[in-house]
């Protein structure tokens, strides 16, 4: 690996979830960054990010990939440039109608709907019931993907989009090759940054559906939450890190 290492984590269930380890991830943090950057990738809207490191140990970000991988923003909060032109054709509205037919689909709140996000709460959501969906989706004619987390979130997404992209283009933007890249989650919203062929680490916590979803080449750290987190970049980089 490089001297100028990513690290792209989610947060919620990967970084937040465990304060003392959050603790011991931002003094690391603190003492180390240098040759590197971080990297939030999200479910989470910006202003909640920015909400969350504001008033937790949360460190501040070189860049955020909010709302499932469809928004990314620099350190300042500026849009990142030629993410959203990559989006621009997909018809949110359009889809939405679409999916109507499938009444059982229970749309999550208007706050966490954008041009570039169709988000349901569907709980235990089967393989047939996703299979119709992804049916309905491709007969659409709209390039989307379907992710499922957490055993009830179902986000509809443009293909160009989700984590896994979106790290890819803002890696793209700094330099940076996947070598030098470390991946954190524990859902199933993270998957797509386990299939980039970044060193990916999995925390103890993670749910089933993103643990039976990622290959060997994975890292399942023993360890929950942040400490996870330090436990992969010690597995990943031989780096100096508190042990939990
Ligand atoms: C966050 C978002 C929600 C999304 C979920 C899973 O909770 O607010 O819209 O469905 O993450 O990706
Ligand atoms: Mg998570």
């Amino acid at each position: 690996m490089g001297s100028r290492r990513i690290l792209v984590s989610d947060i919620d269930g990967t970084l937040v979830g465990d304060d003392g380890a959050l603790g011991r991830f931002a003094a690391w943090w603190a003492a180390h960054h240098d040759g590197h950057r971080l990297v939030y990738a999200t479910g989470r809207q910006l202003p909640s990010v920015e909400r969350l490191v504001a008033t937790s140990d949360l460190p501040e970000p070189d860049a955020v990939i909010s709302a499932v991988g469809t928004e990314i923003h620099d350190r300042h909060g500026r849009s990142w440039s030629g993410w959203t032109d990559r989006l621009a054709d997909w018809d949110a509205d359009a889809i939405r109608e679409t999916l109507r037919i499938h009444s059982w689909l229970r749309p999550q709140e208007d706050e966490a709907q954008t041009p570039a996000k169709v988000s349901y709460d569907v709980p235990r959501l089967g393989a047939d019931d996703l299979a119709r969906v992804e049916g309905t989706l491709e007969a659409s004619g709209f390039d989307s993907i379907v992710v499922y987390s957490q055993d009830l979130h179902l986000d509809i997404l443009p293909a160009a989009a989700g984590k896994g992209n979106a790290a890819q283009f803002v890696a793209a933007g700094w330099g940076v090759a996947a070598d030098d890249i470390l991946a954190f989650g524990d859902s199933g919203n993270d998957i797509d940054l386990f299939r980039r062929g970044f060193h990916g680490t999995i925390v103890a916590n993670a749910m089933p559906e993103l643990a039976s979803a990622v290959g060997p080449d994975v890292y399942r750290s023993p360890l929950a939450f942040a400490d996870g987190v330090l436990d992969g970049i010690r597995h990943w980089s031989g780096a100096r890190v508190p042990s939990a």
